[in-house]
């Protein structure tokens, strides 16, 4: 085969390299615009893994480059005159030079022809190629060239960037931050050959134009870096070698998506390798590595199906299809740690203490968990651990084991629970008349004995007209209230769980059947008239609503507050105001929702000003040791509706009205949601809320694992973790958990005591593996 490289960077010249080791008959040239020794930037980092893919497919570079490599265990973080280092991270780091080098002397080692100093227009220039690798980079022409075909999707993110080297040998991978009188810098500084450190320094675009960085050239931008990060230099200077770049040498990073990534035109057929496919932010530093793994992949698949011309499409088709799932897989953990570097002025480093800081900044791309962190450095996570306890309230033995964060209590006016873990409110739809019964008092039972710190009881209603269905709980007679008195006195007297009254109006999505029976969808009879913000149905064939009235908005003020007296009888610890999923209060939130012309609609202010009343008018009769907190949906999923952004402004108002906690829910306001799902898929919104507004929230939403909640709590992204499911899954979802990670503290009903044991020895036994035989 021909195959012409366009680009000599890592993708073009190892993909090169990888061909004619394969065959030496195939005639490879790589077509590169600088000189060879003439590059930009400065060192890389790769993990262990790549150097194990490499290995296999090369050898004799992967020794080279071993042996070039510096490893460094270590990170230090540097905040507010702290120094903080934690090992166990295993980088490797090469000089971007020297890489090149590498690979080009192994190129030429196996007879791939190396053509320099040549700028290509256009794939069209190679008309003799069977394949044509489009390896020119981020800004690739060819791509560009054929745009309707690959259809790129670059967004060109917020922060600004300038790549700098120094002659100071940096020991760890340092990030250093530094706050100015207009905001905060942040350096990310690694050594990556005997005596040169990349040193990147990034801000935010306002920092950036209120410094005149923008606008500032290389020379001053170097002054002005040297000057703020004087410390850890140490009186070494920096150095910039970006001289190709014209205007600022403040960069904005591009990121890019393929739609497409092969395309044949009408001659050869092209591709897009490393960064002309993808880009990965050098938060995770992992563009290098994607580039390789791209030549390994493509050069995989023609060994795979043969590498002749014929082959082509299908080889092609193939290395896409395999590409492009882990590609999305470090793209979106590049994108949380970038996210993270974006927001970190705003959110993390004036509020976090700097041991929780540097906690959030090791799992910011959230692919570093709690127990990660403890298989790196355990005595780093313990002694975290002990900080997170001490300042939790606990007692520590400095000797014993450490209390994993969702372990450790929380206290939030006069309540203190046992630990972090709140079941989360789940309608049963098993009530008649709104009262609980035998199963209620099951249901909550046995999960208030299986070590939830909280059990929340599910939406009860204010009235009759306020249930979604005709099986819903409701706290307006009191017949419901003796008989919920009877589930919350077991859970008290039992055991040392605390529970919560969720109050609701189901507005717009009421009078329905039971979920089993057709969610969401009308009675067959006895429908009862509905209300809400605006006279919208929730589906085309639901009820219409009628829009709220004064006169209704006093009538339904005062169910909630009835409803809120009565629960104080009861003895419920905690009252949550359901602001959330489309019903009633949450109906007043979203615009999707909310059409009101008057007072009630139309602004944050005027659609928060209903839910806020109902608020403050429980808030007035709920006893004041007793906490509040709300529901929000903190996203809509729809176009036109509520955002995280939305959610802060509410939740802040929220806040100033005396809630203590945010329950960070989304979605189920509008039909036409298209949620994100996935693992912790709603703590973003808590992580945003709970930093940006400074409220204690409630992280809700696939967290099915011990190790979830530990990461989340433990980097602040939340006060407490909801779990519904998994307490249908499993009534004792805290206990067990406690004891999958091997923490022996939580205390087991005394009535089954005898189980614990057993349960622990079994959990055991089966991570030792299969006995020998
Ligand atoms: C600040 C910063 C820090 C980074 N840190 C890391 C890191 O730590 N680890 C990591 O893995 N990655 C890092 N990267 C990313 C890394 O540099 C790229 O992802 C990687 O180089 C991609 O390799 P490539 O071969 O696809 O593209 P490139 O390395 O960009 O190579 C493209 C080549 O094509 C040539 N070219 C372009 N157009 C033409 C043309 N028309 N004709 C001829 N030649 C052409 C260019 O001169 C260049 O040599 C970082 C990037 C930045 C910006
Ligand atoms: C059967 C069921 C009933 C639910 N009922 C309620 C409810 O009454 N009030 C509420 O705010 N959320 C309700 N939810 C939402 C949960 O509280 C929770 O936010 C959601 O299930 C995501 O958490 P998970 O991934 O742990 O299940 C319900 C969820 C389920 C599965």
């Amino acid at each position: 085969m021909r195959i012409v490289c366009i680009g000599g960077g890592p993708a073009g010249l190892y993909f090169g390299l990888l061909m004619k080791k394969e065959n030496p008959a195939h005639h490879v040239t790589v077509v590169e615009r600088n000189k060879p020794y003439d590059t930009f930037g400065w060192g890389v980092v790769f993990s262990d893994a790549t150097m194990d893919n490499m290995r296999a497919w090369d050898i004799e570079t992967a020794q080279e480059i071993e042996d070039a490599f510096n490893h460094w265990d270590d990170i230090e973080v540097l905040i507010k005159g702290r120094r903080m280092r934690t090992t166990g991270h295993g980088f490797v780091g090469i000089g971007r030079k020297k890489l090149l080098n590498i690979l080009q002397a192994r190129c030429e080692q196996l007879g791939v022809e190396l053509v320099f100093e040549r700028e290509v227009d256009s794939d069209l220039e190679f008309p003799d190629a069977d394949l044509i690798i489009a390896s020119d980079g981020i800004n690739s022409k060819i791509r560009n060239r054929y745009q309707d075909a690959f259809k790129p999707d670059m967004v060109m993110r917020p922060n600004r960037f300038i790549w700098l080297g120094s002659k100071k040998s940096f020991d760890a991978f340092t990030f250093d931050f530094r706050r100015t009188e207009h905001g905060w810098f942040q350096a990310h500084i690694y050594k990556f050959d005997a005596d040169t450190s990349t040193f990147i320094v990034e801000t935010t675009e306002d920092v950036a134009t209120a410094h005149g960085l923008d606008k500032a050239d290389e020379a001053r931008s170097v002054a002005f870096c040297e000057e703020l990060f004087s410390e850890v230099l140490d009186g070494a200077s920096l150095m910039s070698n970006a001289r190709h770049l014209r205007g600022s040498a403040w960069l904005n990073f591009g990121r890019l998506i393929c739609g497409k990534w092969s395309h044949f035109n009408g001659t050869n057929h092209v591709v897009l390798m490393g960064d002309a496919a993808h880009t990965a932010h050098f938060a995770i530093g992992s563009g290098t590595k994607l580039a390789l793994e791209d030549a390994i992949e493509l050069t995989r698949q023609f060994r795979e199906f043969g590498a002749t011309a014929d082959k082509i499409p299908e080889v092609l088709g193939a290395y896409e299809e395999v590409r492009a799932v882990d590609v999305a897989r470090i793209q979106n953990a590049a994108r949380n740690a970038m996210e993270w570097f974006e927001v970190v002025g705003s959110r993390y480093a004036d509020t976090l203490e700097p041991e929780q800081f540097m906690y959030s900044l090791l799992t910011r791309s959230q692919r570093i968990s709690h127990e990660n962190l403890r298989l790196r450095d355990k005595a780093w996570l313990e002694g975290y651990e002990r900080w997170f306890a001490a300042r939790a309230g606990i007692n520590i033995d400095p000797d014993g084991p450490p209390v994993p964060p969702m372990f450790t209590p929380y206290r939030v006016r006069g309540l203190t629970l046992q630990n972090r873990i709140i079941m989360s409110p789940m309608a049963m739809y098993s009530a008649e008349d709104g009262v609980p019964n035998d199963f209620h008092l099951v249901h909550f039972g046995s999960r208030a004995l299986g070590g939830a710190g909280l059990l929340f009881g599910e939406m009860t209603c204010t009235s009759p007209d306020a249930r979604i269905t005709p099986g819903c709980l409701g706290l307006w007679n009191d017949e419901q209230a003796a008989a919920w008195k009877r589930i919350v006195d077991f859970v008290h007297t039992t055991t040392s769980a605390k529970f919560g009254l969720q109050l609701g109006h189901a507005g717009r999505k009421g009078s329905t059947r039971v979920a089993w029976e057709g969610m969401d969808q009308p009675l067959d009879d006895g429908n009862w008239p509905l209300i809400s913000a605006s006279a919208l149905p929730y589906m085309p064939n639901s009820q219409v609503p009628r829009a709220m009235t004064r006169a209704d908005m006093d009538r339904v003020k005062a169910d909630f507050v009835a409803a809120a007296k009565r629960g104080i009888e009861v003895g419920f610890d905690i009252i949550e105001l359901h602001c959330a999923h489309g019903y009633l209060l949450s109906s007043f939130l979203s615009p999707l929702t909310n059409e009101r012309t008057d007072e009630y609609g139309g602004s944050h202010e005027n659609n928060a000003r209903y839910p806020l009343e109902v608020f403050r008018a429980i808030r007035e009769v709920w006893p004041a040791d007793k906490p509040m907190s709300v529901r929000l949906s903190c996203h809509d999923w729809t176009e036109g509706g509520n955002e995280p952004a939305d959610a802060a402004i509410y939740a802040k108002m929220f806040k100033d009205a005396g809630a203590d906690l945010v329950d960070c829910s989304s979605g189920q306001v509008s039909k036409a949601e298209k949620p994100v799902y996935g693992r912790l898929f709603q703590t973003p919104f808590s992580d945003k809320l709970r930093n940006e507004v400074g409220i204690a929230t409630v992280a809700v939403g696939a967290i099915s694992e011990a190790d979830h909640a530990n990461s989340i709590i433990a980097a602040g992204r939340a006060d407490l973790c909801a779990l519904a499911r998994p307490h249908l899954a499993d009534t004792a979802w805290t206990l067990h958990e406690a004891a999958k990670i091997g923490v022996k503290s939580v205390a087991w009903p005394k009535q089954y005591l005898s189980a614990k044991l057993q349960y622990e020895s079994n959990l055991a036994r089966a991570a030792a593996g299969p006995r020998p035989s």
